[in-house]
């Protein structure tokens, strides 16, 4: 995986900058400022093609490619790379009316229309039939252009129409389901048929959840959703083998959505992907976006097993798809363009390069906004532009992490199904917590699949992981038991692949790495909130846990109108298991006291941040061959002094002991004498 985004940053001769690029939606003579003003700003890199379907193939079978040869005769003239896509996200409108039944249906019974994109079933013949066709003609006519620098498989999989539930669909689900479980009695099993009268005695019988009348079967739904994922992966597939077998040597991937997409199994995509790329988006309501944004890169390098990844799409200002698009504001974006290369990106890119005039998305910023180059946007693009200069040897370093901490979409999903014992256990809710802990801390983590090897890490956390396989919890059990550290949120390791509750006592999975026995949950009313021994508050769900060998660390208030319905019991255990140590937490602290909990359990564990640093200052390492570079990120409104020894590759300035990163500001150090690593 590494090598192909080198290679592509060494033809670049440093981190990849641009954005998407749809010259489509302008006059010709717009696209000689186009590039002119890429030049300025250091763009070296554009994602072309990604809506040009309609272009490309006006009617059925007849393609024009003038355009797109136009198009890339001028980047490369210009000394512009192209990431071309393969142009199938947006089936033109003839194609619905050929094929009516290639549109998508919703759960309701609803076949939409064109008139956005992605309106079509991931699971239709038809239109696999004509994205292929499509992606043949262009791989061929372009796989030796000049400006070729990598392939851009379709956009965003599955971000408008990730769950058809048409005959198709269906028809497809029942092959899925005949090859996972063979025969209808592994199915009916898995499923747990045996309710409600669910049994099927005829494949035929077999549904997409479509909209019915109570609660449908929870297993059915969660295949549904792998099932869902895997269609899109088909597609991903199709054309990646179109890519390689017709134009090798050339990398291939995909922007995939990190945690704002629910619906796509993002690990399975990374792994068929030459490099990670994902498209990463501000949320306006959340006033510590920037964490966000954090964590989202820090799981776009745990999809790529901690190789360096390309930040495809975001945003130069505000976007237009949120209630309240909020603008940034000045210093904001370069904060954020560079806290995604702080955290492994060897690239970034926006949506989009020019603002459109019309269409959806007329709202959204770009890098070249309506107001043309005398605006703040721009300003601050040119100078991104020599900022990323400026940091050209930091590509193909790796970021230095002790901490895992465990994602999974499958868990994700099973979590959220409907019936579980409380609609405010969310699955994002629970990491992101963890994670700001963790974050406000300045600790370092690797966001990663619970399969994933674990031994690179001193500590794994789980915030949250009820439906986990016998063979990851095992891993889990191993990694402890040898000497490794580990933190587990309540109801985990309850459900197993099948959403099946594992018997025994609560947590299942995880009882005797954990030392505890849960008897029963004690979920809270909507805004309860109960009193800890620690004096700190507790939210959400409270539960009755009896230690097992596991340590009493933390106790639900004895008294019960403030420690709740288990009160006096316990909320928090440590157990030493092997020549590890597992702790358990059986309740949602506040922020405060996670923020506690989690800096004993790191320092029990011996994980140090890269950097001592007040709250709302971001510190990351990268360490590559030839030395490491710290990255300081200042979120703060004061200026704050941070010890460091080396060079500011941003300034030039001499750091010699003592740093001082101004208000807003960026530094991005070359250390001296940095110790290596002693892991
Ligand atoms: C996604 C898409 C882009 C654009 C942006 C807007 O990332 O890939 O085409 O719609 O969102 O934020």
């Amino acid at each position: 995986m590494t090598d192909a985004l080198k290679q592509l940053s060494d033809r670049l001769g440093g981190i990849a900058y641009g954005g998407d690029y749809n010259p489509e939606q302008w006059p010709r003579e717009v696209w000689d400022e186009d590039v002119r003003l890429m030049r300025e700003a250091g763009v070296n890199l554009v994602t072309v093609g990604v809506f040009s379907w309609a272009f490309l193939e006006p009617r059925p079978g007849q393609y024009e490619f003038e355009l797109l040869d136009e198009v890339l005769d001028l980047l490369h003239a210009n000394g512009i790379a192209a990431d071309l896509a393969t142009a199938t996200a947006s089936p033109p409108p003839w194609f619905s009316l050929r094929h009516p039944e290639a549109l998508p249906v919703t759960a309701d019974g609803v076949r939409l229309t064109h008139g956005s994109r992605q309106t079509f079933c991931p699971s239709s013949p038809a239109y696999a039939e004509a994205a292929g066709r499509l992606a043949e003609r262009l791989v061929e006519r372009y796989r030796d252009h000049p400006a070729l620098a990598l392939w851009h498989l379709h956009n965003e999989w599955g971000n408008h129409n990730a769950h058809c539930y048409c005959d198709s669909s269906a028809k497809a689900f029942r092959d899925w389901l005949r090859e996972r479980y063979g025969d209808l009695d592994g199915l009916n099993q898995a499923w747990g048929t045996a309710f409600w009268s669910q049994r099927y005695g005829d494949w035929a019988e077999v549904m997409p959840p479509r909209a019915t009348a109570a609660v449908p079967n929870p297993t059915q739904q969660l295949d549904f959703w792998r099932f869902s994922s895997d269609a899109l992966l088909r597609l991903h597939r199709r054309e990646a083998e179109i890519v390689r077998r017709l134009s090798p040597g050339i990398p291939l991937t995909t922007n995939l959505l990190v945690t704002l997409e629910k619906k796509v199994d993002g690990f399975s995509f990374a792994g068929e992907c030459d490099f990670v790329s994902v498209d990463q988006y501000l949320t306006a309501a959340d006033p510590e976006a920037h964490v966000g944004l954090s964590l989202d890169a820090d799981l776009a390098r745990g999809m790529g097993g901690g190789a360096p990844w390309l930040l495809m799409e975001h945003s130069t200002s505000a976007v237009n798809w949120q209630p309240r698009n909020v603008a940034k504001t000045p210093g904001q974006m370069r904060r954020n363009s560079l806290a995604h290369v702080a955290r492994g990106a060897d690239g970034v890119l926006y949506f989009q390069w020019r603002q459109s005039r019309a269409g959806a998305e007329k709202w959204h910023s770009a890098m070249l906004p309506h107001g043309g180059t005398g605006t703040k946007t721009w300003r601050e693009v040119t100078a991104l532009g020599h900022d990323l200069k400026a940091l050209a040897e930091v590509r193909g370093s790796r970021v230095e992490s002790d901490v895992a901490l465990l994602f999974d979409w499958n868990a994700w999903w099973a979590l959220e199904m409907d019936a579980t014992p409380s609609r405010d256990v969310r699955y994002l809710d629970l990491v992101r917590a963890w994670y700001e802990a963790l974050w406000s801390l300045g600790i370092t983590c690797d966001l990663v699949h619970p399969s994933s090897d674990l031994s690179g890490h001193r500590l794994v956390l789980v915030p949250s992981l009820s439906l986990t396989s016998d063979a990851d919890a095992s891993s889990l059990d191993a990694f402890v038991r040898e000497g490794g550290h580990a933190a587990v949120g309540f109801f985990s390791g309850v459900v197993d692949e099948n959403d099946h509750v594992r018997l025994g006592g609560h947590p299942g999975a995880y009882r005797d790495m954990l030392g505890v026995h849960v008897d029963e949950f004690f979920p809270l009313r909507e805004a309860e909130t109960v009193r800890l021994s620690d004096g700190s508050e507790a939210t959400v769900w409270t539960e009755l846990v009896e230690p097992r060998g596991a340590e009493t660390i933390v106790s639900f208030d004895s008294d019960p109108s403030y420690g709740g319905p288990v009160a006096g019991h316990p909320a928090v255990t440590r157990n030493a298991h092997g020549a590890g140590v597992s702790w358990y937490v059986a309740t949602r602290p506040d922020a405060d006291a996670l923020r506690g909990l989690l800096a004993r359990v790191c320092r029990d564990a011996g994980v140090t941040a890269p950097a001592e640093v007040p709250a709302g200052v971001e510190a990351v390492r990268r360490r590559g061959p030839d030395g490491t570079y710290l990255f300081l990120i200042n979120h703060t409104s004061g200026d704050v002094p941070v010890a460091a020894r080396g060079v500011d590759l941003l300034t030039g300035t001499v750091a010699d002991g003592r740093t001082v990163v101004r208000a807003g500001d960026v530094v991005v150090v070359r250390e001296d004498g940095t110790p290596s690593s002693d892991r």
